[in-house]
C-alpha cells in the first residue's frame, strides 16, 4: 500500500478534483466493508478517490489505472497487466462502459485472474432517466460510454465463467447531478465470484453479446 500513500493525502487535502458523488463514496465503503475482505484493487482507479476510504478502513489497497492522474497509481492496461499477488476484492467503477460490448467478458475474466474471490462492477444504470437524457444531449467525452440493466451486467460477469452472488443499484443522489427527472440511482453494480469449479473461467475470448435489456430492477 505504501505506494498508494501519497496519492491518497493528496486527495484527503483537496487537491484533486473528486469525480465521484460523496453518497456514493459511502454507499460503496460501507458495501465493501460489509465484504470482510482484507486486500482490494481497483482496475481504473484514477486517483485513488475509492481506495481511499478503503484504506482508511483497514483494507490493503492497490489501483492501476491506464492514465493514472497522480503519482503512486501503477500506470497499466488491464488487458497486459500480470501480477503474482492475487486479492480478496478487484472492483472497477466507470471502467467497463469504454469497452465494446464484445471485450466486456474479457475484461471481467481478467479482473478474475487477479482475485482471489470476488469481482465488482459499477457501470452507468440505462435506467437513470436523468443520466440517459443529459447523455443524449452532451458533447462531453462520455457521450458514447455505454449503459446496462442489471440482467445485462449480470450476464456479461456469467459470460466471463463467474457466479453472480448480488447485484443491484446505487447512486441515487448522484443520479440528481445529471437532471430533476424522477429517476433510478445513476449506476447498476455486480458482485460476482470466481466459481467452485475453476476450470469454467478459462482462457478463451468470449465476444458474445448480451441479452435484450429487462425491466428487472433491484433497490440496494
Ligand atoms: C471514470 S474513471 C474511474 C474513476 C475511478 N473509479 C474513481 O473513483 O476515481 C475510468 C478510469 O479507467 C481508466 N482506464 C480506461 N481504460 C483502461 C484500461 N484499459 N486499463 C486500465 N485503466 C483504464 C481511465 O484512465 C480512467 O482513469
Amino acid at each position: 500500500m505504501d505506494a498508494l500513500d501519497g496519492c491518497l493525502k493528496q486527495i484527503k487535502e483537496g487537491e484533486v478534483k473528486m469525480f465521484n458523488e460523496e453518497n456514493f463514496v459511502k454507499e460503496f465503503t460501507d458495501f465493501v466493508k460489509s465484504l470482510d475482505v482484507s486486500t482490494a484493487m481497483e482496475i481504473g482507479c484514477q486517483s485513488g478517490e475509492l481506495l481511499s476510504p478503503l484504506f482508511d478502513a483497514g483494507i490493503e489497497t492497490s489501483g492501476i489505472d491506464i492514465y493514472p492522474k497522480i503519482d503512486g497509481v501503477v500506470q497499466a492496461d488491464i488487458r497486459e497487466f500480470k501480477d503474482k499477488k492475487k486479492y480478496d476484492l478487484v472492483f472497477s467503477s466507470g471502467l467497463l462502459e469504454h469497452f465494446p460490448i464484445e471485450e466486456i467478458p474479457d475484461i471481467i475474466k481478467k479482473m478474475a485472474t487477479l482475485s482471489k474471490n470476488y469481482v465488482l462492477n459499477y457501470v452507468p444504470n440505462s435506467g437513470c432517466i436523468a443520466y440517459m437524457n443529459n447523455k443524449a444531449t452532451t458533447s462531453a467525452e462520455w457521450k458514447d460510454e455505454l449503459a446496462f440493466t442489471i440482467d445485462e451486467l449480470e450476464k456479461l460477469h456469467k459470460d466471463a465463467g463467474l457466479e453472480v452472488v448480488k447485484s443491484g443499484m446505487t447512486g441515487g443522489e448522484w443520479a440528481k447531478k445529471f437532471g430533476n427527472e424522477p429517476s433510478e440511482p445513476y449506476l447498476v453494480w455486480v458482485l460476482a465470484k470466481k466459481p467452485t469449479n475453476e476450470k469454467s473461467v478459462d482462457k478463451k475470448p468470449v465476444n458474445e453479446k448480451p441479452s435484450k435489456k429487462s425491466k428487472k430492477t433491484k433497490e440496494v
